[in-house]
């Protein structure tokens, strides 16, 4: 799909339009254009069924006389003031689901004629919505394939709304490829092609290093390498690295993500229902890679680690045992009591290395973690611990902005009980009362003194079906607009 934007003059092409009523029935500037050279066809429309303008309500006029388009449709707009960025783009996503499959190539959308900034807004929701995984499909039905090529927005300074888009086009091919790795099967997507794909980075002048599993072991990963142990594909760490501060040298800022390219839980094996979902067991590391695709291809002024643990969690032979012991690179012995509890181990040797290694000025670490997240918070909110209250200011702040939303759970110390070994120094399952916070509270032992977060996004990576029009069911980026935001709003030159 082409975004394309154009000026608000050309009342004469084809295909289908989408133009907003505000509350009250006040038509749009475009609109009342449309209206105009259809000999008011729009203006009786919306006076003969009472539309309104209510927010989320639509009227579709097919083949009005006097214009080429093959459709209007009139979106309601709500409150006019309520328009802002996330608004504009959820209008434009929504215009984009209803006609995708319509017949029209070209699909015109005015909503916010006057700002470059909504105007690219709109031209990031409708290509966000038009995100497709159809790599396997071998005999789709031309009618349910998208008809629409082209999505022209509508914008009083073309100039500047395309200046405006060019970060977002960014931004959307760093989701993109999230929602890429996140849908590839676990037959095709397995660390060592994780990695590889990452590597393609380089070519945008990020940095890729590669460790397999020797160098892991050199390092003393025990705690990661245990949870590969069962797998016929080899542990991969992928540290990717974008230098885009004036001072190379300055303080660099982390990120980390879970990547279990499949999870079965290991001798703690899973049941079969629903067990096909562990392929985005990787969520985490899948949001990490395309945060630092959108980084390098806007070219970021800030020095950023992104790290992955890819490792897939397989039962075999030579598979970890509950009880086992490993030691992990941080010198702290950790007793494995359920291998279903493998994200962790993966991040206690990742988190460790990254802070040893990069003295980063925080790290975040994303990661589809426990199925309790789902319980508390439900599918809309990620879940957010962190020891650190600026940083977890931040990305509440950077929450609201991109509306990848968060939700702050605490880490309290009355709990670590719950995570003491009688025979390590810490065990990988907590019980059921609160899963994910004694999941945080065990990665918190891997941080050493470095401001962290936790984002666990087991609730919010993945959805079927999908309420957002942004999202089409699947694979959802989270994460990505989140933490571009962090970085662009607080820690750019
Ligand atoms: N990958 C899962 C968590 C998960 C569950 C993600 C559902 C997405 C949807 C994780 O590795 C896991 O298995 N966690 C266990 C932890 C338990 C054994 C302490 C869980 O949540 O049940
Ligand atoms: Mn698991
Ligand atoms: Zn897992």
């Amino acid at each position: 799909m082409q975004i394309e934007f154009v000026a608000p003059t050309d009342t004469a092409a084809d295909g289908a339009w989408v133009v907003c009523v505000a509350e009250g029935g006040a038509l749009s500037p475009a609109a009342a254009r449309l209206d105009a050279a259809s000999g008011g066809a729009l203006a009786r429309a919306v006076a003969g069924v009472k539309f309104t303008g209510a927010k989320g309500k639509t009227l579709d006029i097919v083949a009005p006389s006097g214009l080429s388009a093959s459709r209007v449709m009139l979106m309601g707009l709500g409150e006019a003031a309520e328009l802002d960025a996330n608004r504009v783009e959820a209008l434009a996503a929504e215009a984009y689901q209803a006609l995708k499959t319509s017949g029209a190539e070209v699909l015109t959308v005015d909503i916010a004629e006057g700002s470059a900034e909504l105007a690219a807004h709109a031209a990031l929701g409708a290509t966000l919505a038009a995100y497709r995984f159809d790599r396997y499909r071998t005999k789709e039905k031309a009618d349910k394939k998208p008809t629409i090529q082209t999505v022209r927005i509508v914008a009083g300074d073309v100039s500047a709304a395309k200046a405006a888009f060019a970060p977002l086009s960014a931004l959307a091919e760093g989701v993109f490829f999230t929602r890429d790795l996140v849908s590839e099967p676990a037959n095709i997507l397995y660390p060592v092609e994780f990695a590889n794909r990452v590597k393609a980075l380089e070519g945008l002048g990020a940095s890729v290093e590669i460790l397999d599993e020797a160098a892991m072991a050199e390092l003393g990963m025990g705690s990661l390498l245990g949870v590969g142990q069962g797998s016929a594909r080899d542990s991969q760490l992928v540290i990717i690295r974008w230098n885009g501060a004036a001072d190379p040298n300055a303080q660099p800022v982390a990120f980390v993500g879970k990547g279990v390219c499949f999870d079965t839980g290991g001798i703690s094996l899973k049941p079969a229902d629903g067990m096909e979902d562990m392929k985005w067991d990787m969520g985490g590391a899948g949001a990490v890679a395309g945060l630092m695709l959108t980084l390098a291809k806007r070219k970021a002024k800030a020095n950023v680690i992104g790290i992955l643990g890819l490792v897939e969690n397989m039962p075999d032979g030579n598979a970890q045992r509950p009880g086992d012991i490993v030691t992990s690179m941080s010198g702290q012995t950790i007793e494995v009591i359920n291998t279903d509890a493998e994200g962790r181990l993966v991040l206690a040797d990742a988190l460790w290395y990254c802070q040893d290694r990069f003295k980063p000025k925080f790290m975040v670490d994303l990661a589809t973690l426990t199925g309790a997240i789902i319980i508390a918070l439900g599918n809309d909110f990620g879940g957010l611990f962190s020891n650190n209250d600026a940083l977890a200011e931040n990305l509440l702040a950077a929450s609201k902005a991109s509306g990848d939303a968060l939700w702050r759970l605490p880490l309290p110390t009355a709990y670590e009980k719950q995570i003491d070994s009688m025979a390590a120094d810490v065990k990988n399952t907590g019980g059921r009362p609160a899963g994910s916070i004694t999941a945080a509270l065990f990665l918190q032992r891997f941080v050493n003194d470095t401001p962290w977060a936790h984002l666990d996004i087991a609730s919010t990576a993945w959805k079927k079906p999908s309420a957002t029009p942004t999202a089409p069911d699947g694979a959802t980026g989270f994460g990505v607009r989140l933490l571009d935001r962090l970085v662009a709003d607080f820690y750019e030159d």
